[in-house]
């Protein structure tokens, strides 16, 4: 049986997709304006939004739905650990609180996985299929742009169990073959994509509360300069196997210009 869930959530949050990587903060992310000041408060809220995502995963691993699609080396809150420690220090935990966006994110979350569990397979596809697809371009801009010391700071991007592209690639292959076996009627089908389209929304939420953080660093002038025009999404017209050719040229031109980082 296949539901092609896969594409349903795909094409389904296209332009959700594209409203995202159309944000400020994303736009400014993609020419390379990091700051640790800044990045760090978003790994904060990841932190909490991934400890209630993988906390209703971990409980409903053996359910006959969420179970087909729990992968423990997906799992984020250990790494996002080791970045919060780099950042902030040894006494991270202390210092750390979700934001108004971050939380409303984190009971959405908790709501779901209390009162319609299989919506948990629209937060954990918006999720981790971002950090093994974009994600990965951005962990290399965040690393350059931040200049970061070998092997710290990006732990949140890196999966240990599925480091290359290609086992990327298969992996997430392996992710969409499984989204497609769960026994769904169409109703939840759609009540899923809706859901995936309300995570994208909670994402927004969460870096668009950084967008005053972003502007100190760089100045209203050079902030209106980078988010006034709109890109075509990652997810509008290209093939699957087009990733990097998307990103490259962004990448590339981030580095010919002269970094305000550096
Ligand atoms: C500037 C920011 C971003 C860029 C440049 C970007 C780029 C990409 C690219 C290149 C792909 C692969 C498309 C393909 O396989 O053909 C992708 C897929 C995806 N991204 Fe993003 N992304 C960004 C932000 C996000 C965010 C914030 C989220 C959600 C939190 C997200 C969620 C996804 C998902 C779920 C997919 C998988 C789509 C599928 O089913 O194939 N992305 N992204």
């Amino acid at each position: 049986m296949s539901s092609h869930l896969d594409v349903r959530l795909r094409e389904g949050t296209k332009h959700s997709h594209t409203i995202t990587e159309n944000t400020a903060f994303m736009k400014c992310f993609l020419k390379g304006v990091v700051e640790k000041s800044y990045f760090r408060k978003l790994l904060a809220d990841l932190y909490f939004v991934y400890g209630a995502l993988e906390e209703q995963l971990e409980w409903y691993q053996h359910h006959p739905i969420i179970g087909m699609i729990y992968f423990p080396e997906l799992r984020r809150q250990a790494n996002l650990e080791k970045d919060l420690a780099f950042y902030y220090g040894e006494n991270w935990r202390s210092q750390i609180v979700p934001s108004p966006a971050g939380q409303v994110y984190v009971n959405r979350i908790r709501e779901v996985g209390n009162t319609q569990p299989e919506l948990l397979i629209a937060h954990a596809y918006t999720r981790y299929m971002g950090d093994l697809s974009g994600g990965q371009a951005l962990r290399k801009i965040a690393r350059t742009a931040m200049d970061l010391p070998s092997d710290l700071g990006t732990a949140m991007l890196e999966f240990e169990q599925i480091s290359t592209p290609e086992a990327r690639r298969e992996f997430k292959e392996q992710y969409r073959q499984a989204l497609n076996f769960l026994p769904l009627e169409e109703a939840m089908i759609q009540n899923i994509v809706n859901e995936a389209n309300y995570a994208f929304t909670l994402n927004r939420n969460v870096i668009h509360e950084l967008e005053a953080d972003v502007k100190a660093v760089i100045g209203e002038h050079v902030f209106d300069l980078i988010t006034r025009q709109d890109h075509i999404g990652s997810t509008e017209h290209t093939p699957k196997s087009a990733t990097a050719e998307i990103i490259a040229p962004e990448y590339s031109l981030m580095m010919t210009q002269k970094s305000p980082l550096k």
